[in-house]
């Protein structure tokens, strides 16, 4: 399992200090979402990449577009150079597959997630747009994933295995919820530790205010990496 942490603080100066303090760690990766690059642009990306060039670069876009559009924005990210993107599943297989084509030519592309069910939703929600329930669609969402070619999902942690059941023990779970170790779960729903993400066999826990938030995030950082 791999430590990805989430880059949410307010500006890039903040976001860039705390990555100045967590340099000495190779084996991390940095959640960008939507706010940072934004604001930020590719100009932050080449920022975090000078602080360690071994910092491996999550951009959390989440596409969502028609297969031709999906696939040329996918090609531009590819360009950036950042080890892994993700797209929403429900604009579907074809789009999904489009993209995966697009980054045939890439020897090195990044990895592809799939976003399943946005963990915001509650039951009663999601079934007005979706028409069915969270487990079964984000199963079936996962199923469409791999089918199409992609490396994995976004999901919580309850469903990591149920996924992997239904795909390939192989196919990559990111998990966010995390609390490491029982911290206050903020506004989360649902809320795992590290030694439960474990054993739901999750490749990747998402972790921002635990760790951001933290006195000493250098010293949680190193805490969760033991435990991996
Ligand atoms: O601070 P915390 O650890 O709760 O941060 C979780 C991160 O994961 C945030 O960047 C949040 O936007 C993101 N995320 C999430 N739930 C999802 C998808 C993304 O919490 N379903």
């Amino acid at each position: 399992m791999k430590l990805c942490i989430a880059l949410d603080l307010e500006t890039k100066e903040q976001n860039l200090a705390l990555l100045e303090t967590l340099k000495n760690f190779d084996d991390i990766w940095i959640k960008v979402g939507f706010r940072s690059y934004i604001r930020d642009g590719k100009e932050f990306l080449e920022q975090i990449k000078a602080i360690n060039p071994k910092f491996n670069i999550f951009l959390d876009l989440k596409l969502y577009d028609i297969p031709n559009t999906m696939a040329d924005a996918a090609e531009e990210i590819a360009n950036l150079g950042v080890q892994m993107f993700n797209v929403h599943a429900s604009a579907g297989k074809i789009a999904m597959q489009t993209v995966m084509q697009r980054l045939e030519k890439f020897p090195n592309r990044p990895l592809v997630l799939a976003v399943t069910a946005l963990t915001s939703f509650d039951e009663e929600n999601f079934a007005e747009i979706y028409n069915a329930d969270i487990k079964t669609k984000a199963a079936q969402f996962a199923k469409n994933s791999f089918e199409a070619g992609l490396d994995g999902v976004v999901c919580s942690t309850f469903e990591s295995k149920l996924i992997k059941n239904a795909t390939n023990p192989n196919f990559l779970t990111l998990c966010p919820g995390i609390r490491p170790f029982g911290e206050d779960s903020n506004d989360q729903q649902r809320v795992a530790d590290i030694k439960t993400a474990k054993e739901e066999a999750v490749d990747f826990a998402v972790v921002g205010r635990p760790i951001y938030k933290a006195s000493n995030p250098n010293e949680i950082v190193a805490k969760i990496l033991e435990t991996l």
